[in-house]
């Protein structure tokens, strides 16, 4: 299945397909003669077998948040540099948001820009970090610190690689789905609901069916569809539109900050940030208690943390900060999203009834 969308100047194909692609077909739909991939070191094989015969530069980074950093993106341009890659070369990321997110940025500065490529083989690369041309890397402890907007041409999307993914991954990926599926509505419908219940076993690590990725396949076609359009709208978020896909993220970053980058998946903390988004919305009577419910019910029996204060929230002080360091915080207002009817909408709160967001946190 291919879809295609435009983001501002960047048309961006993405195709959900059963395979990982070969660098040759890459290359040759990028219309390009000359690869750098750059893959983590969990998916170095991957990218060796989709290389094949083909003469093209590996660069692997470390895998994982805490070295999703400047030294990462220095070290893929320096390979860039080594592999003689010109500005009409292509970088192909293989991997999952953090390899994305810091090979797209890398290819965005290369030389004012080169081609970008990516191959995303985890949930949550698919439905959320390949899409919409965000690239970036953590700095001063904050995530996504620094970045662009650079879409990539290309973004495939290979089912295969579902299933060899851990717990963790199907876990933090859902997460994201979930939100996604709340802005436009899907989420409260019955076949919705079927489908992500289904892909328990997966969160448990009870094994990967054909059901169940045919789940997850379906519930990706979605995520892709309803995030693509959002992003199109508005591609560098510099209206509402494309903020509404920070649905519970404020809450989220600040718990992952405040947890220790890396210690908890981005999803985890985005389902505990769109509980916590879900009680904000009802306070400021902008979410039905009965979407706060049937969102709230669908996590807890996927078994997400939805309860306040997050277990490994030790340093409510820490939490605070990292929310107050948020830096979609605009005109010194803090922003939320919370879910509504229909989708969610975006609140601001001022800096003196920041009392109520650290006592739906579990904070006082
Ligand atoms: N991850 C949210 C966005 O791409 O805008």
């Amino acid at each position: 299945m291919t879809y295609d969308f435009t983001f501002g100047l960047y048309k961006s194909s993405v195709n959900i397909e059963q395979d990982v692609p070969g660098l040759e077909a890459v290359l040759g739909a990028a219309e390009s003669e000359r690869a750098l991939l750059v893959c983590d070191t969990n998916t170095a094989e991957l990218a060796e077998s989709a290389r094949g015969a083909m003469a093209a530069a590996v660069c692997v980074v470390p895998a994982g948040e805490a070295d999703k950093n400047w030294q990462s993106v220095e070290k893929i341009l320096r390979a860039a540099a080594e592999a003689g890659l010109d500005r009409d070369g292509l970088f192909v990321a293989v991997g999952g948001g953090v390899v994305s997110d810091l090979c797209g940025f890398a290819a965005s500065v290369y030389k004012r820009g080169a081609g970008l490529v990516i191959v995303s083989t985890t949930l949550l690369g698919m439905v959320d970090a390949a899409l919409g041309g965000k690239t970036g890397f953590d700095l001063l402890g904050i995530k996504n610190f620094a970045g662009t907007f650079y879409p990539a041409r290309h973004v495939y999307m290979p089912l295969a690689a579902l299933s060899t993914l851990p717990p963790r991954e199907w876990r933090s990926g859902l997460a994201e789905i979930i939100k996604t599926l709340v802005l436009d509505d899907s989420l409260y419908a019955a076949e919705t609901r079927g489908r992500l219940l289904a892909l328990k076993p997966a969160l448990d690590g009870e094994g990967v069916s054909a059901p169940l990725i045919e789940a997850a396949s379906r519930l990706i076609e979605r995520s892709v569809t309803v995030k693509g359009r959002i992003a199109e709208k508005d591609p560098e978020e510099r209206g509402g539109e494309r903020a509404l896909l920070n649905l519970g993220h404020t809450f989220a970053h600040a718990l992952e900050s405040a947890a220790g980058l890396g210690r908890l998946s981005h999803g985890e903390s985005v389902a505990w940030g769109l509980a916590r988004a879900c009680v904000l919305g009802e306070e400021l009577g902008c979410t039905p208690p009965e979407r706060s419910e049937a969102i709230r019910a669908v996590l807890g029996e996927l078994g997400y943390e939805t309860q306040a204060p997050h277990p490994a929230l030790a340093d409510g002080g820490a939490f605070m900060r990292a929310l107050k360091d948020d830096k979609k915080k605009i005109g010194g207002l803090f922003h939320f999203v919370v879910p509504a009817l229909p989708g969610a909408c975006l609140v601001t709160i001022d800096p003196d009834s920041l009392g109520l967001v650290e006592k739906l946190s579990g904070l006082l």
